[in-house]
Order: structure tokens, then C-alpha cells, then sequence
């Protein structure tokens, strides 16, 4: 890892966000492959599974096995996404550095996705706040659908400022800003960050994009231009989400990597590393 604080911070969320939405159930040691050569590339954090039911998503099934697989390292923050405090609870007995909650700007989203209003979800998340500060462990927040949900449409900014201030009242040190489905254009994403920015500084938000219509590395530029420095990605593109039809890969790490460098911002990542990661990736696709 560089000794240096790179200047763009980013959040590798292959092995949950990009596993999840794989037809075929990635085998757990294959999982553990990836998050090896994930954590040889030098990338600082990694979200390596979700404490969710396995009804719901059954690639994350083994999320118990993963965590266990995955020990601490230096400087290293392990993340899991977790619906709830019994996810917490797994998480926490295992050995986590951050929990990430998740909900949406949009209601019909979060019941398709956690079967729950925008505000039942906020509820649901008090436990796992109060447990992430009675261990000490980061709390993430994530809000799905900021721009465009596949079920409402066009998101308006205000509501997606609302849920991100909500989730910062509970007690998220950081916020990441979704474009679920990657149908954000670069205006609709200054708009939603422009309303977002208007409650909460830049320092504390991360961006979240999917690469449906090639948009995410335009997004990528608007986001920068209004201080973000936190972006999540996945390896080799992978993923989606099983209850956001439409949506296709996430925004693939190394050529956001590469994007965010040539425009003169360090990262810390070792391309040659993450290339092998990449090439790995790309053979655990169904
Ligand atoms: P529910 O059916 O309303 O609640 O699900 P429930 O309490 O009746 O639980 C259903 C079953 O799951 C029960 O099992 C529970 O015990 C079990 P049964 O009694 O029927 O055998 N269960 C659990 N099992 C393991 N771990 C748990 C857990 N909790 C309950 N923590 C629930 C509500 C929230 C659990 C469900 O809707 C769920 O798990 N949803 C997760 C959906 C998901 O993971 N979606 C993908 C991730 S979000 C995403 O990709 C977006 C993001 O990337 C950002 C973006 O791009 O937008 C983050
Ligand atoms: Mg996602």
C-alpha cells in the first residue's frame, strides 16, 4: 500500500456488488481468490459480501464463510453490507471495520429491494448504528436510485438529499450516492449532487456508478468537479442488481483507475495487479 494518502479513495465492490447479480453461485473459494488479488492490487477498501437473507440473494449465501476468509490487514477496510442488526450482529461476531446500510431516494425501490419504506428502513438501521459505535466499527450509508430508479423514473434531487441526510443523522461517516441502473446522464447527476451538497459536504459522500449507457466516467468528471473524492467501483465491470432490472455492470475499476490518474489524481492501486485481478474476474462471469 502507498505510504503516500492517495487522492482519490476508492471502494472495490466486486466481490458483493458484482458477485451478486452472477447466474451461476461463484464458488466461496473462488470468491476468496478474487478478494486476494483485489487486496494485492493495493486497494485500501473492500466491501467482500452482504449479511443479507439468502432468499433474497443467494449468491451471498456464504457471506458467513467469506468474512472468516478474509482476515484484517493493514490499513485495510474490510466492509460487508448488512439490511439489518441481525446482519450486523454476524458481521460484528466474525470481525468487520465498517458495515454498510443501504436504502434508496426512491419507495418503490426499497420495498422491491428491502421490502420496506424509505422511512421503516431508517428505523431498521438505528440497531446497526448503535451497534457500529458500541464496537467502534464505520458506518456506511448507501441511498440507491438518486437519479433514475427503474420503477419511478426521473428521482428529484431533494428527495435524494433527504435520505442522505437522514442516513447522516444515524450516523453514516460516509455517504455513497447511487446511480443504480446507470441511466444518469452528467446533468442529472450534477442536479442530484447539487442538492446533496446543499446538506452535507463533499468529504463525506462517495459515487456509486453503473455503466449501463457508458455515462459513469462522464459522471465520474461531474462528481470530481464537486469535490468527491471517494468513488465505488468493480473489478472488470462486474454486476448489477437482482431488483433493479436494466442494470448492468458497475463502473469497472481499472478504467476508472486510469481515468481518474491521467486527469492527475493518485490512487495508490497497481494497474499491473489489478489487471490480474481483472483477468481473474472476467473468468468467474456465467
Ligand atoms: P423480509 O422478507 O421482509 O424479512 O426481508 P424477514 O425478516 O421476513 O426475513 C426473510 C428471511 O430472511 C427470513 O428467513 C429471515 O430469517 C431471513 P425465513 O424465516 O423465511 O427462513 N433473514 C436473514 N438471513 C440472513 N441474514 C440476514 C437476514 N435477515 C432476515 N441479515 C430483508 C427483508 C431486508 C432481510 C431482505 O429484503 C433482504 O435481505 N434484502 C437484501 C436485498 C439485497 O441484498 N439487494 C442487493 C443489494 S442492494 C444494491 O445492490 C444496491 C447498491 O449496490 C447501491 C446501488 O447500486 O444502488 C448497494
Ligand atoms: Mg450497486
Amino acid at each position: 500500500m502507498a505510504d503516500v494518502t492517495p487522492d482519490i479513495t476508492i471502494v472495490e465492490v466486486g466481490p458483493r456488488d458484482g458477485l451478486q447479480n452472477e447466474k451461476r453461485l461463484v464458488p466461496t473459494g473462488d470468491k476468496l481468490a478474487l478478494i486476494g488479488l483485489l487486496r494485492a492490487a493495493g486497494l485500501p477498501r473492500l466491501e467482500v459480501t452482504a449479511f443479507v437473507s439468502p432468499k433474497w440473494v443467494p449468491q451471498m449465501a456464504d457471506h458467513e464463510a467469506v468474512l472468516r476468509g478474509t482476515p484484517p490487514g493493514e490499513g485495510l477496510i474490510r466492509s460487508v453490507l448488512v439490511p439489518n442488526e441481525r446482519g450486523a450482529l454476524a458481521a460484528l461476531a466474525i470481525g468487520v471495520e465498517e458495515l454498510a446500510v443501504f436504502t434508496s431516494a426512491s419507495e418503490t425501490f426499497a420495498r422491491k429491494n428491502i421490502n420496506c419504506s424509505i422511512a421503516e428502513s431508517i428505523e431498521r438501521f438505528e440497531p446497526v448504528a448503535k451497534l457500529a459505535r458500541q464496537h467502534g466499527v464505520r458506518l456506511r450509508g448507501y441511498v440507491s436510485c438518486t437519479v433514475e430508479c427503474p420503477y419511478e423514473g426521473a428521482i428529484d434531487p431533494e428527495a435524494a438529499a433527504r435520505v442522505a441526510l437522514a442516513l447522516s443523522d444515524l450516523g453514516c461517516v460516509e455517504i455513497s450516492l447511487a446511480d443504480t441502473i446507470g441511466r444518469a446522464t452528467p446533468e442529472g447527476v450534477d442536479a442530484m449532487l447539487s442538492a446533496v451538497t446543499a446538506q452535507l459536504p463533499a468529504a463525506r459522500l462517495a459515487c456509486h456508478f453503473h455503466d449501463t449507457f457508458g455515462h459513469a466516467l462522464d459522471n465520474v468528471d461531474v462528481a470530481l468537479a464537486h469535490g468527491i473524492r471517494v468513488f465505488d467501483s468493480a473489478v472488470g465491470g462486474l454486476g448489477g442488481c437482482p431488483y433493479a432490472p436494466g442494470a448492468a455492470g458497475n463502473l469497472s475499476t481499472l478504467p476508472l483507475v486510469r481515468h481518474v490518474e491521467a486527469n492527475g489524481f493518485s490512487t495508490g492501486v497497481d494497474i499491473a495487479r489489478l489487471r490480474e485481478a481483472e483477468v481473474f474476474a472476467d473468468s468467474l462471469r456465467g
